[in-house]
């Protein structure tokens, strides 16, 4: 078993954590969190007390001193990331670091400098990538079934209303970045953005609530995000790829598959809550991966191109919408 410690016990954090107790291949060491308060009953409703050590961050060089730990899963804010996974690295951990990984290309690439020296796993957590539904229709697009790909259209519509980050910052849109340019093959050669805001707490900030970015990629392959940063009736996520052949398309996942038909026609159960139970397995098949590439069962698909493509494709959407034009990214 890989020894493991856990930072950062917040919204990401208790996801990881049932998933890290109940992985067979690992052992939960530490948790390691700025405010300790509440760990340890966190730890008790999953029938863990007094099983895995919970310190405070000001001990991070104790727990990164011990020999037992192989791999560390950041789950901490995400100006805290680059530093955090560098001294983990630096201290011959592998790491797991929640997206995005930093949010300027030159602390990515610092980053990967660490891991590529060290020869260590450092993969950002793109969920998305392992969720089953994505995966099957990456599978169908690249087995050719759309034929010659037109449209990569990207749905984001969150829910709770969080407004602890701004729009144009990988917070929100890296995961819809990822999926666009994982599917196109690399990154875009231009992009435009038009957002607008509802929102007045929001519009406040100087920030929008909601924008569309279309980008245009090599091989006449157009990508396009829409997002909202609050749907009132769900967590609308939706991905469709059209292509010369066809189309694939994804759906938004509902909470129960009972469907209701009456006189009055037909009723489809809610969307889902929220990003912890759409993406519930995802989480799952992204801890296997990071595993896998830790023992050397696979390369891991999450890679320094993956972190260093958002961080450019972001800046020019940012710049985009600041200056109402069409970015090319060598200009980014
Ligand atoms: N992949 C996803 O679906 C997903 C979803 C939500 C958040 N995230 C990412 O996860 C990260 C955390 O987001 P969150 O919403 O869980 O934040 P959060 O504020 O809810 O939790 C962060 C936790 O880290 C603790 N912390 C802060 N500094 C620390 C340190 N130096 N050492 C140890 N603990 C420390 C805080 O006390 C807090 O409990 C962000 O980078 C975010 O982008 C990813």
């Amino acid at each position: 078993m890989l020894g493991v410690a856990l930072l950062g016990l917040g919204r990401i954090g208790k996801i990881h954590l049932p998933n890290v107790l109940g992985n067979s291949r690992l052992e939960l060491l530490y948790i390691v969190e700025e405010n300790v308060n509440g760990v340890n009953e966190e730890l008790a409703a999953l029938g863990r007390a007094g099983k895995v050590a919970v310190v405070k961050s000001a001990e991070l060089d104790r727990v990164l001193g011990d020999a037992r730990i192989t791999a560390v899963v950041i789950c901490t804010p995400t100006d805290t990331h680059a530093n955090l996974s560098i001294r983990s690295m630096e201290a011959g951990k592998h790491v797991l670091c929640e997206k995005p990984l930093a949010e300027g290309r030159d602390a990515v690439s610092r980053c990967y400098d660490v891991a590529e020296k060290r020869g260590l796993i450092l993969m950002a957590a793109f969920n998305r990538r392992f969720d089953p539904s994505y995966r099957s229709l990456y599978t169908k697009v690249r087995a050719g079934e759309v034929g010659d790909i037109q449209f990569i259209r990207t749905t984001f519509r969150d829910t709770p209303l969080w407004l602890g980050a701004e729009t144009f910052s990988q917070t929100f849109l890296s995961h819809d970045i990822d999926i666009v340019c994982w599917f196109a093959g690399g990154l875009p050669e231009s992009v435009v953005c038009v957002g607008a805001c509802h929102n007045s707490e929001v519009k406040e900030n100087g920030d929008v609530d909601s924008c569309v970015v279309t980008m245009k990629f090599p091989g006449e392959i157009i990508g396009v995000i829409d997002f909202a940063r609050y749907c009132s009736y769900g967590y609308d996520i939706r991905l469709e790829v059209f292509g010369t052949k066809g189309m694939l398309k994804m759906e938004p996942c509902l909470q129960t598959t009972v469907h209701e038909y009456s006189n009055a026609g037909k009723r489809d159960p809610p969307f889902a809550v929220s990003f912890p139970d759409r993406f519930k397995d995802a989480y799952l098949l992204e801890l296997d991966h990071f595993i896998d590439a830790v023992e050397g069962k696979n390369k891991c698909e999450v890679t320094r191109f993956t972190s260093t493509a958002i961080s450019t494709v972001i800046d020019a959407i940012r710049k985009s919408f600041h200056t109402q034009t069409i970015v090319k990214l060598s200009s980014a």
